[in-house]
């Protein structure tokens, strides 16, 4: 039977990227965000405007769904204020909903959440958390989020932290970090198809030669990536002493203030 999928944040980049790919892929798609959706709707999908912030529609729009795919939110470094409504109080609507109708939650989570960690460091999950600001700050909450619903509710999440995910590889950094359009399905598609998933935690991230993150619940979900920024050369270093220092890239570089 046709899986229903809850997509928010579909008006987004990412949003526009997947909700064709996944209805493609025989996935019956409820759309959601708070923007209209700028593309024409795919065939068998339905639109529908939500504001995270708002508890009683998030109830509404997660009833009936079989899953989650949650990519709404503040996508860039903002003040906590404009962060908290969209990535705290919105992400606790949408876990607090799936709760009530048990969905498996897949959130996109994003390196910001350990963008303070040098490049060159070969990461696990398991390493602490060191976000580079508000937003990645948010995204550590949301995984968080959902170890707490896992261990007292048993309700599952795969946890995304995304790298860079764009056409192709534009900086240096990317070489690292990127994750293709193609891969992005093959991780949510096994996202939501795994028999069982927990509390997974999986890099947002294709196979690239240089990337600093290893162990994750890839295997575990079933996700093998297939594409590798390697292919693409050298690419240019753009950014401050900082940016290039951090893993985080620009996103660490913004409002830092330490003296060294
Ligand atoms: N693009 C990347 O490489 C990347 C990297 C790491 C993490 N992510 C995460 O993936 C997800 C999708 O990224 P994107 O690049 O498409 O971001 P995006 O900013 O283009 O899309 C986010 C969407 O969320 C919607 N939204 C914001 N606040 C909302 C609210 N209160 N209620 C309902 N909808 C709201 C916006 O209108 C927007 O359409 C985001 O959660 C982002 O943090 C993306």
């Amino acid at each position: 039977m046709q899986k229903h999928i809850l997509l928010t944040g579909a008006s987004g980049t990412l949003g526009r990227v997947v909700a064709p790919r996944l209805s493609a892929a025989g996935y019956r798609l409820r759309l959601s965000d708070v923007k209209p959706f700028p593309d024409p709707i795919p065939e068998g999908a339905s639109f529908v405007q939500a504001d995270l912030a708002d508890g009683a529609a998030v109830s509404g729009i997660v009833a009936g769904a079989d899953a989650i795919i949650h990519f709404g939110g503040i996508s860039a470094e903002q003040p906590f204020r404009p962060v908290i409504e969209a990535n705290i109080l919105g992400l606790t609507h949408i876990f607090e909903a799936a709760r009530q109708g048990g969905q498996r939650v897949v959130f996109a989570s994003s390196n910001h959440a350990i963008g303070y960690y040098e490049r060159g460091r070969t990461l696990d999950t398991r390493d602490p958390m060191r976000p580079d600001g508000y937003y990645g700050l948010s995204k550590a909450y949301g995984e968080l989020l959902g170890r707490m619903m896992f261990d007292k509710h048993g309700l599952e999440s795969v946890h995304v932290r995304i790298g860079s995910c764009l056409p192709a590889p534009t900086e240096a950094r990317h070489l690292s970090t990127w994750l293709s359009h193609d891969d992005l399905e093959r991780l949510l598609i096994a996202a939501i198809e795994a028999p069982e998933t927990g509390h997974a935690i999986v890099w947002g991230v294709s196979a690239n030669a240089a990337s600093w993150w290893g162990e994750d619940d890839a295997a575990r979900i079933g996700y093998v990536p297939q594409d590798d920024a390697s292919r693409f050369g050298l690419l240019p270093e753009p950014g401050d002493a900082i940016a290039q220092r951090f893993q985080g890239g620009a996103f660490a570089s913004d409002g830092y203030s330490r003296d060294d």
